[in-house]
């Protein structure tokens, strides 16, 4: 409950992604004025920048209804006719992880977008019979991590397209005083700062480092969250000076001291450090690649003077 209002409703309140919000601004903007739904939308970025928040607020703005779902949780080209037939004209659609749509779904999904319409095979064998199905206008907003996990005629088929970038200290520091706020808790500006470069520029971390900071302070009796406490609680949490925690530690490591530095493969630093590759790709590596802690190459995953330089072991020279 009060998860959800952390988040913000409304275009104004949505801090960062300037771009994003200032073109969203104007697509809202337009079809709200030709009482038409929205074109399509696709958001793609990496895990915690604001996805459903943003498909949440665009909603919001449309002010029409939201109906949320997932790429797993639709299993059959019924489940996501009914979810299509059951929409109010212009509603928002929300798919997130869409990349993770079968086939079958995905195929009836094309005409749906495209004419709001849907064909779907009734009955089987000889008596089987294709119905179309008119369905209300609609705006679909997809929602992934991989872009290229995406096939094209998907793909070319959402009007507007926005990557999600990760977020600049400054303004995560805003994003943790405004969370600070509405959790009632009171933060000095070097306490945000602190949390703020530790956060991986993900308000999703940054809000959930916040609550942990919190609950140290708490608990040792301090009235204000300060530079100082944050920086003892984030050393307790294993968060460090670059907002790199243990697993991130553990697939550098691992890269460098079992695997000479690279290039190496995805399945086998998974299978070293017992992690899903997906969690890997998605979630750990694009902030290391953000840091230049990490490249990713045909041939595998390598170390950068950087990662060598971070882990304190010397760079080892060619020749
Ligand atoms: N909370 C999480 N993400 C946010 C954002 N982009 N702006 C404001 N508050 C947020």
């Amino acid at each position: 409950v009060w998860q959800y209002s952390l988040r913000p409703r409304r275009l104004a309140e949505y801090i960062g992604q300037n771009q994003v919000k200032e073109n969203m601004e104007v697509f809202i903007k337009a079809a709200a004025d030709r009482k038409e739904a929205l074109d399509h939308v696709l958001l793609f970025g990496p895990p915690g920048l604001g996805k459903t928040t943003l498909a949440n607020i665009i909603a919001n703005e449309l002010n029409v209804n939201i109906r949320v779902t997932s790429g797993p949780a639709i299993e059959r080209q019924g489940d996501l006719a009914a979810i299509l037939t059951n929409l109010g004209d212009n509603d928002v659609l929300f798919i997130d992880e869409i990349h993770r749509l079968s086939k079958t779904v995905e195929e009836i999904l094309y005409s749906a977008m495209e004419d709001y319409a849907l064909d779907i095979i009734i009955g089987k064998g000889p008596s089987a019979r294709s119905v179309r199905l008119d369905l209300p206008k609609f705006t679909l907003i997809g929602a992934t991590t991989r872009l290229g996990a995406i096939a094209a005629p998907l793909r070319d088929r959402f009007g507007v397209q926005c990557r999600l970038e990760f977020y600049k200290p400054d303004e995560l520091q805003f994003i943790i005083t405004r969370a600070a706020e509405i959790l009632g808790v009171e933060i000095a500006a070097d306490g945000a700062e602190e949390i703020a470069r530790r956060s991986r520029g993900t308000p999703r971390v940054a809000n959930r480092l916040l609550k942990r900071v919190r609950d140290f302070a708490q608990v040792s009796g301090a009235a204000v969250i300060t530079g100082r406490m944050a920086d003892e609680a984030l050393a307790r949490l294993e968060v460090d000076r670059y907002g790199l925690d243990r697993n991130d530690r553990r697939i550098l490591q691992t890269i460098v001291k079992t695997f000479g530095g690279g290039p190496v493969g995805i399945e086998t630093i998974a299978a070293a450090v017992s992690e899903e590759t997906d969690t890997i790709e998605d979630v750990i590596e694009p902030y290391l690649m953000q840091l230049g802690l990490l490249q990713r190459t045909p041939r595998g995953r390598i170390a950068t003077r950087e990662t060598y330089r971070y882990l304190g072991v010397p760079f080892p020279e060619k020749g």
